[in-house]
């Protein structure tokens, strides 16, 4: 029964993050309003075939009445592949909520030894629910800015519950604890603090993007959040150096070095999509490894939590 509840755990943990991943495609495609209602296409249970399944006044659903036409057509034609982008999506987004309901479901049979998995799978089911809802939202408000953002940071909030829910388990009879010693905890703590910090001014960077602002208007936002980024990898770079050089009997090492590497990454990609206008392929790969560092550093700040020494 453990393995089983661990395996549909880690199965939801992947299911979401190719979730955030979907998501982020669906954004930078600009495929958000595909099907214009919600959780229906164009009032039917599955996205349009061909041309002939769209409605004759289909611009009355946009607000832009531009949108989501085939470039150069004048709206005349409706792009059926972003309805597919869509709609893939939200079957997606089911089929992660029924993996992730398996998932909860065998966690309820092993409650009584593992409360604190069961309460944290299960409040990540009903944040899914949560989402799918907010996800109506997204597409109603015709792709509201904030309601995108609160839709990424909810995502982020189920990774980190399903990750916590499946460490739990996995390490609750672990041979050997990591002992941290408080220092490297501080830096830890920073980074977290820095992350979620930048993680929210980066979506605050794209709103204001979405909004048409050049780059060069938006101003501070734009700065703290690669600020925030530079320190962010400055923190894990002491850390990194202080694990290989102080005595350290901690299990996260290869994470820190991933992190590591992510933060480079992710700061280099930072830098690329300001100099070379926005690529949509980098935007999404920039979302989703914040979301995959913010993965890491909730594993090591769970690993700190159930070590002996706190
Ligand atoms: C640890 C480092 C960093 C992290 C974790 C991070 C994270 C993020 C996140 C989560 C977003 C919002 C994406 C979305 O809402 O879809 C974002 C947006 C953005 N970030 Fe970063 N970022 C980092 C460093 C940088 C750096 C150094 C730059 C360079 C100036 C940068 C430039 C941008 C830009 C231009 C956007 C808006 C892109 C868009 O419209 O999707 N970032 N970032």
């Amino acid at each position: 029964m453990i393995d089983k509840a661990k395996y549909w755990l880690l199965v939801s943990i992947t299911f979401t993050y190719a979730l955030i991943f979907i998501g982020g495609f669906v954004r930078v495609t600009d495929s958000g309003l595909g099907c214009p209602d919600w959780p229906k296409c164009f009032d039917k249970w599955y996205p349009p075939l061909n041309s002939d399944e769209i409605p004759e006044n289909f611009q009355n659903h946009y607000k832009n009445y531009n949108y989501n036409c085939v470039e150069g057509e004048n709206c005349k034609e409706f792009d059926i592949k972003k309805a597919w982008i869509e709609y893939l999506n939200r079957l997606f987004s089911a089929v992660t909520g029924i993996v992730m309901f398996i998932a909860v479901f065998y966690l309820f049979k092993l409650r009584s030894n593992y409360k604190t998995s069961f309460y944290l799978g299960a409040s990540a089911l009903v944040l899914t629910g949560v989402e799918g809802l907010i996800g109506k939202y997204v597409v109603t408000s015709h792709l509201d800015g904030s309601m995108i953002t609160i839709h990424l940071l909810i995502a982020l909030v189920i990774i980190s519950l399903l990750i916590i829910s499946y460490l739990t388990i996995k390490w609750s009879n672990l041979d050997k604890y990591s002992e941290y010693n408080f220092s490297q905890i501080y830096i830890i703590k920073w980074i977290f603090a820095l992350l979620i910090t930048g993680i929210v001014l980066g979506t605050q960077v794209r709103e204001n993007i979405e909004n048409l602002l050049p780059l060069s208007a938006i101003g501070p936002f734009k700065y703290i959040h690669s600020f925030l980024g530079i320190g962010t990898l400055m923190l894990t770079g002491i850390l990194w150096n202080k694990i290989n050089h102080e005595e350290s009997k901690i299990n996260t090492r290869n994470q820190i070095k991933w992190l590591l590497n992510i933060f480079i990454l992710q700061i280099a990609l930072g830098y690329f999509m300001v100099f070379s206008g926005l690529p949509p392929s980098i935007k999404l790969i920039h979302m989703w490894l914040a979301s995959i560092g913010l993965g890491i550093v909730i594993y090591i700040l769970t690993d700190i939590k159930l070590s002996k020494n706190v």
